[in-house]
């Protein structure tokens, strides 16, 4: 009989644009992914309330996150794409896992700690809660490997100690989940302060997926640097220069070595707008057919309503499974 493929569960907020930066992070890789796992890559709404939401916007984003994922190079067919509120059993199942969670636990993720200095005037139950929601994005699916960013790998933790304590009460329930952080997941920081990670939350010196060519260069020409000349990657000294490499190595393919090779002797003003042009041309072809699948919005329906089909009967098969052994009435 042939192996059970190993399972994938990611997610990405529809809080913001997807950026260069949520493309070099995830979605290449997940593209890379989808061929060798049994993969579930969901828009996650509900993660995004956690902080103030336009709600016309949130509705828009949460489509056009859709298509741009399909744009990508995701396949619908391969892989169960959907929108995590159409999927009630995520909220069923984070209000039980709550119940197995210690306050002590949430109050000790570091992200819950700087988002709730961002957003002094507005800590939130959700928002304290909110790595509970991811536990059960995860557990529901039984995912044996979680692709994040190393901010993520905290909540993955979590989410393994939930499961092992939720074993250990009731016997095996859950698969217990690895973070997984991929090889070529290149980190991508802020093009105005490389010391921070390019962020949809901070708007300025970063790039959107969706941007147009000549937003995309105006960037680039203003993006932070040094007062030297060379082009070379040096983290500690220069590390604007080391990002703009990293993002033209990742957009390009070259390695370090032949970039720096090719940008020797030249000096910023030529660097900058070739890094710029580079990424124009990657994210060419995606934004186009992003546009495209965009207008037909009953081929988009059909996708998310098939991906929550798909998600809801894997998620019924766990929660069932929850629910008998705390002792809930079947239905
Ligand atoms: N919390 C993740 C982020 O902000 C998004 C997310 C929600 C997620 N649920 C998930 C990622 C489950 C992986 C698996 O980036």
């Amino acid at each position: 009989m042939e192996e059970r493929k190993k399972r994938i569960f990611s997610g990405i907020q529809p809080s913001g644009e997807l950026t260069l930066g949520s493309y070099m992070g995830a979605i290449r890789n997940w593209v890379q992914l989808q061929h060798e796992y049994d993969c579930l890559f969901c828009i996650v709404d509900e993660h995004a309330i956690t902080v103030r939401q336009e709600p016309a916007q949130l509705r828009k984003r949460s489509v056009a996150q859709l298509a741009q994922y399909i744009a990508c190079g995701l396949d619908p067919e391969k892989n169960i794409m959907f929108i995590q509120s159409h999927v009630p059993q995520h909220a069923e199942l984070a209000w039980i896992l709550g119940c197995y969670t210690q306050f002590g636990e949430l109050s000790r993720m570091t992200q819950f700690k700087a988002k709730s200095q961002q957003h002094a005037d507005n800590i939130t139950a959700g928002l304290f809660t909110y790595p509970v929601l991811m536990a059960a994005d995860i557990l529901l699916y039984q995912a044996d490997l979680v692709p994040v960013g190393a901010d993520q790998k905290q909540h993955v933790e979590l989410t393994r100690d939930i499961a092992v304590r939720f074993n250990g009460v009731y016997s095996d329930t859950f698969v217990l989940p690895e973070p997984f952080i991929p090889k070529l997941g290149a980190r991508i920081m802020s093009l105005d302060d490389p010391s921070s990670k390019m962020s949809k939350s901070v708007p300025d010196g970063c790039i959107n997926l969706m941007d147009q060519p000549e937003v995309i260069m105006k960037k680039f020409k203003r993006a932070v640097t040094d007062c030297e000349t060379a082009v070379k990657f040096d983290q500690a000294n220069k590390p604007g220069i080391s990002n703009l490499l990293t993002i033209y190595c990742a957009a390009t393919g070259k390695t370090m070595d032949e970039a720096e090779a090719e940008f020797a002797g030249q000096g910023y003003g030529v660097f900058k707008p070739a890094v710029g042009e580079a990424v124009v041309e990657l994210f060419r072809p995606i934004r186009e057919e992003a546009d495209r699948i965009m207008k037909d919005k009953a081929y988009l329906e059909g996708v998310y309503k098939t991906g929550a089909q798909r998600a809801q009967y894997l998620a019924n098969k766990t929660l069932s499974k929850v629910q008998r052994k705390i002792g809930f009435v079947a239905r």
